[in-house]
């Protein structure tokens, strides 16, 4: 149970929880610690780095206020540290934590940037920190990213003179991007540099052109502090979520020192600690082939992963791995388990096998809720299953938790207002309420800035937009706009891509669908790498909805319904949970629970329901890193799920969807 290396210095006991199920179980420390430069905490989710690491400032303050010292932290912005600084403003309002005399330093800003932009990271901080408790704001650095062109070097210098004064930073904590980047370091940033203006890698600015609701509008240069000011912090703590770090976080723990990467730098940093979930630790030699290291306990799922990836790597059929195979990559513990590489070679050829699962093996007459975090998730994720489910006679609910709408291009709202307005100069509908509706949309479109808040009525417009597309698309899966509940969460009505936290009107809101319903089985959305967020916190939301039908209460103190009843009337029997994942990744074959086989009719049928929500077609506002299309994607990930079990030597389907069993 020890893949967790280092849980040693500078980490609170809480770190000593167990360590991910997956991970093999005689791995010494040693062995990972060869590979792992970084000193690497895996743990389950973005909430339990957000409490190890909150923990750990908390601590430290209270140690410096009892000392009669002050505490310098470093801070970051981004989705990543979000948690983190939740987790304090809890701390601060319910266990009496004080900011006062903490002084703190922000690693950058975007350049040119107003202090008070919607986009600037002064604005990130206020909203999501400082004001919510009690620091003085005199305390409060952020690097100024208004000041004249030719005063930035000043700033610079003031910066890190500044920090100097201050005693330096005790704790800083860091994101990573997927350049490797740690502040606005990006590839070529050298040891010795310091506080600086640089210019942002295109990877980056394409990152943040969700924020900034398109690349277009994203900056083009940043403020950051340098690598050599964030080495001579006395203690570090970087954080990686989702699965899309991955990578990253694997070339950065184990990866040489280069300047191309900036978070290798760390490395040499002799109290840093690298906070990842098990999504963004999935590469981790430790988790993804921790036989190449050391002895391990080849559990049932670690033999699948084992032969898997034998079998990739050497390009042959699983059927067809031989004995000398598994001695060149060092798994030959694994044959002398079973006895001969044929008989392990067959487990793992029928356990693959026994996860697919045509219609005749999928649910029937049972009742089932799709959760669908978007207007769409639920067709590009799994339009497949969806329609065998309704050929099955299941009584299917797909409830749509949020409305979607900062994802609609204001030239559609004019497009539905045109529309409007025709059917009104025919007068097929009420001019009085139209014209009105018509001047107040486009007096407040022809003014827009990118980023303003929408009226509430270009809102409602692009709400609707979405719902209308949401049941066409469903219709096409054989449902009707009676299988669809449109659920706005409140957490999500903030009009602006930041969303606020998890409450408890959005846990009573799912918590009513499921007591209503009583389904036998609900689908949930298990990607982590949304660019927003939305679906890990809808996520969240379900998941505390169900801790209460339980009774378990949700752990998380913040969304807990006071008033929220444990009798045993109002608990459920437990839905079955099928996780899906979205648009942006697909579960691998070792982890899926089941793989849903698609012919190409059914594929086809797929893709036209995704073409239903057209607001999204062609090109949305938040594709993320792929050019492709939704359905592209979809297309391409589906087809690759069922080439990768051909190449293993199963058989031969034409598309494939996958789902893990929560
Ligand atoms: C933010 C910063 C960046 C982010 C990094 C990860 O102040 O300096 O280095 O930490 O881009 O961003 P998220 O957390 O949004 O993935």
């Amino acid at each position: 149970m020890i893949p967790v290396a280092h849980l040693d210095a500078g980490v609170s006991s809480e770190a000593r929880e167990p360590s991910p199920s997956r991970g093999p179980s005689r791995l010494t420390h040693t062995a990972a610690a060869q590979l792992e430069k970084i000193r690497t905490i895996v743990v389950d989710d973005h909430q339990h780095i957000a409490r190890l690491v909150a923990n750990r400032i908390a601590t430290l303050i209270t140690e410096k206020q009892a000392a009669g010292e002050r505490t310098t932290l470093g801070l970051a912005t981004g989705s990543t540290p979000i948690g983190v600084y939740r987790e304090l403003i809890r701390m601060h309002r319910h266990e009496g934590l004080s900011f006062r005399g903490v002084v703190t330093f922000n690693l950058d800003e975007y350049y040119p940037m107003r202090g008070e932009s919607f986009h600037s990271y002064r604005r990130f901080m206020w909203e999501n920190l400082f004001s919510q408790i009690d620091i003085d704001p005199r305390s409060v650095h952020i690097p100024k990213g208004e000041v004249a062109r030719e005063d930035v070097d000043d700033e610079c210098r003031r910066y890190e003179d500044a920090i100097a004064r201050a005693g330096g930073i005790d704790f800083q904590i860091l994101g990573i991007g997927k350049t490797g980047h740690i502040g606005f370091n990006e590839p070529g940033s050298g040891a010795e540099s310091r506080t600086r203006l640089v210019m942002l890698d295109a990877i980056t600015r394409r990152d943040a052109a969700a924020d900034f609701f398109g690349e277009d509008f994203v900056p083009r240069e940043a403020l950051t502090m340098g690598i050599a000011t964030i080495l001579e912090a006395r203690e570090i703590a970087i954080l990686a979520t989702g699965e899309h770090k991955a990578p990253i976080v694997q070339r950065a723990v184990e990866g040489e020192i280069d300047v191309e990467v900036a978070a290798t730098f760390l490395q040499r940093h002799p109290n840093t600690t690298f906070y990842v979930d098990r999504a963004a630790a999935a590469e981790l030699t430790r988790i993804a082939t921790p036989w190449l290291l050391d002895e391990v306990d080849w559990t049932p799922d670690l033999t699948v992963r084992g032969v898997v990836w034998l079998s990739q790597k050497v390009g042959k059929g699983i059927l067809k791995l031989t004995q000398r195979d598994y001695a060149e990559h060092k798994m030959s513990s694994l044959v002398a388990r079973y006895g001969t590489p044929g008989a392990v070679n067959g487990e793992v050829f029928n356990t693959l096998g026994a996860k697919i699962r045509g219609k005749s093996k999928l649910p029937r007459e049972k009742r089932i809720i799709c959760f669908s975090p978007h207007p769409d998730d639920d067709v590009i994720s799994m339009g497949g299953i969806l329609r065998k489910l309704v050929e099955n006679e299941n009584e299917i609910t797909v409830a749509y938790m949020t409305s979607g709408n900062i994802a609609v291009f204001d030239h559609d709202v004019r497009r539905y207002v045109d529309f409007l307005e025709r059917l009104a100069a025919e007068s097929k509908v009420e001019a009085n309420s139209v014209v009105p509706l018509a001047k107040k949309v486009y007096d407040f479109l022809d003014e827009k800035k990118a980023g303003d808040v929408d009226i509430p009525e270009i809102q409602d417009i692009k709400r609707v937009i979405r719902e209308a597309e949401a049941v066409s698309g469903i219709e096409v899966m054989g449902l009707t706009r009676e299988n669809a509940r449109f659920l706005n969460l409140p957490f999500y009505q903030t009009g602006k891509v930041a969303k606020d936290p998890i409450g408890p009107a959005d846990v009573a809101i799912v918590r009513k669908l499921l007591e209503e319903i009583r389904p036998d089985l609900i689908f949930v959305a298990g990607d982590l790498s949304d660019p927003h967020g939305t679906h890990r916190m809808c996520k969240e939301a379900i998941d505390a909805a169900l801790a209460q039908l339980r009774g378990t209460g949700d752990g998380r103190r913040e969304t807990e319904q006071p008033e929220a009843s444990t009798s045993s009337a109002s608990r459920l029997p437990s839905p079955e949970v099928w996780l899906y994942r979205g648009a942006w990744q697909e579960w691998p074959v070792t982890d899926a629970s089941y793989l849903v086989p698609m012919s190409q009719e059914e594929l086809r049928l797929k893709i036209q329901a995704i073409f239903k929500h057209q607001s999204q077609k062609d090109s949305a506002p938040f594709p993320g890193q792929d050019e492709r299309e939704f359905w592209q994607r979809v297309e391409h990930r589906n087809k690759d799920t069922a080439a990768v079990l051909d190449r293993l030597g199963l058989a031969e389907y034409f598309a494939m969807e996958a789902y893990v069993v929560d």
